[in-house]
């Protein structure tokens, strides 16, 4: 008991996720398959990084060259500022270097750059990066930190998921390219979906069957199926990156059957023989799976959060989202004289059954975009 208490409380306060190295490849990948030369020329800056043994500042420091880096910039948090019972302690690398000052150590983030070949070997890799303390802890928010985003043309990182919604106000003031990594959940959030809809962001080219594995100090508090005895990795389901860099996939469209090819084949028996419900609140057919979106309707679908993973905007235009803040078309209407859960009801897409009002999961509202796209 003792132990699931002090896991609950270590977990609370946790940011301590370290991403892989072939998930980081692989995202880059997709953005430089479509545009070979996206990092050309370019500063790269990382922060909410810890640039001793991230895998984020390996690649880009392994990959100087051949992507065409300008300058790389990594920084890290201070030991102080991550929370205390993690018991993290200064590397071996840092009380090694000349530049280790044990005043600074804790309170201290650290700066990372890398812009040439400063040991004289033919390479630029790993081994050039410089190191310096910064004057403040390297809190993102704080100006020094501020001001390395401006200088950067793109900002790539896996930040702090306690403090997302923050970091993606930070980016977008910024005005620069960005790729990070977040859960799917943030989508419906206020800050976050109206930059979907509005094509100032998207998601990028994903993990693997959406499953993200991370090292993290306090894996073990995980319970099992969370974190691998055997790997020493946490996995989360629904992790995504969320980007504002072009890609692929993102421009390829869903291949989709009509309306009657779905009621007679869908592999969803809800689908199949019964056709699509219509919401109550809404004016729109409720279509819970992305593979059952009809070719062939002309009005509004509402479909599954997830279906972003598979948009494509040639293909869909996005309307809005059903929840409180977002009603495109001024119709809740469940009072909570008819009905004890009206607030839900209203928050949510409502579709009947068994004559009952139910509301459904929280669905994007899309259309097709042009017939000539099917
Ligand atoms: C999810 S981890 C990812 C680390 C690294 N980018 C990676 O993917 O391997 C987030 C990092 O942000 C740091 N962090 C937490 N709050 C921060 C803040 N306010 N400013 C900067 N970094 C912060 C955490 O200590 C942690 O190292």
């Amino acid at each position: 008991m003792a132990n699931t208490n002090l896991g609950d409380a270590k977990r609370a306060k946790n940011d301590e996720f370290y991403t892989q190295y072939h998930d980081i490849g692989k995202e880059m990948n997709a953005y430089l398959e479509l545009n070979p030369g996206v990092f050309t020329n370019k500063t790269i800056l990382l922060p909410c990084d810890d640039p001793e043994w991230s895998n984020f500042t390996k690649y880009f420091a392994q990959n100087f060259t051949k992507l065409g880096l300008k300058k790389l910039i990594s920084t890290s948090y201070a030991l102080d500022s991550k929370p205390s019972i993690l018991n993290l302690q200064p590397s071996l690398f840092e009380i090694e270097s000349p530049q280790y000052d044990s005043n600074k150590a804790r309170s201290k983030g650290k700066i990372f750059t890398l812009t040439e070949d400063s040991n004289g070997d033919q390479k630029i890799n790993f081994e050039d990066l410089e190191w310096a303390y910064l004057d403040g802890d390297g809190d993102f928010r704080s100006s020094e930190i501020t001001k390395l985003r401006d200088e950067a043309d793109i900002i790539i990182t896996n930040p702090p998921f306690s403090l997302f919604r923050e970091f993606l106000a930070w980016l977008i003031e910024s005005k620069k390219l960005f790729s990070i990594i977040g859960s799917m959940n943030a989508i419906t959030l206020k800050e976050v979906f109206p930059l979907i809809r509005d094509s100032k962001m998207w998601l990028g080219n994903g993990f693997t069957a959406g499953n993200a594995y991370f090292e993290s100090p306090v894996g073990r508090e995980y319970a099992s199926g969370v974190f691998d005895e055997k790997t020493g990795l946490v996995k989360f389901r629904n992790v995504i990156w969320y980007t504002n860099i072009d890609h692929g996939k993102r421009h390829k469209p869903l291949s989709l059957m009509s309306t009657e090819d779905n009621i007679k084949f869908s592999n969803h028996k809800e689908i199949r023989g019964n056709g699509y419900r219509s919401y109550e609140n809404y004016d729109a057919i409720d279509v819970p799976f992305t593979d059952a979106i009809p070719s062939d309707h002309d009005g509004v679908m509402g479909v599954p959060i997830s279906f972003l993973e598979k948009y494509s905007p040639e293909q869909f235009e996005i309307l809005g989202i059903t929840q409180r803040n977002d009603d495109p078309y001024k119709t809740k209407r469940f009072t909570s004289s008819e009905y004890k859960n009206a607030n839900d009801l209203n928050a949510r897409a409502v579709v009947m059954v068994d004559g009952k009002p139910k509301s459904v999961y929280a669905r994007i509202l899309i259309r097709h975009k042009s017939r000539n796209s099917l």
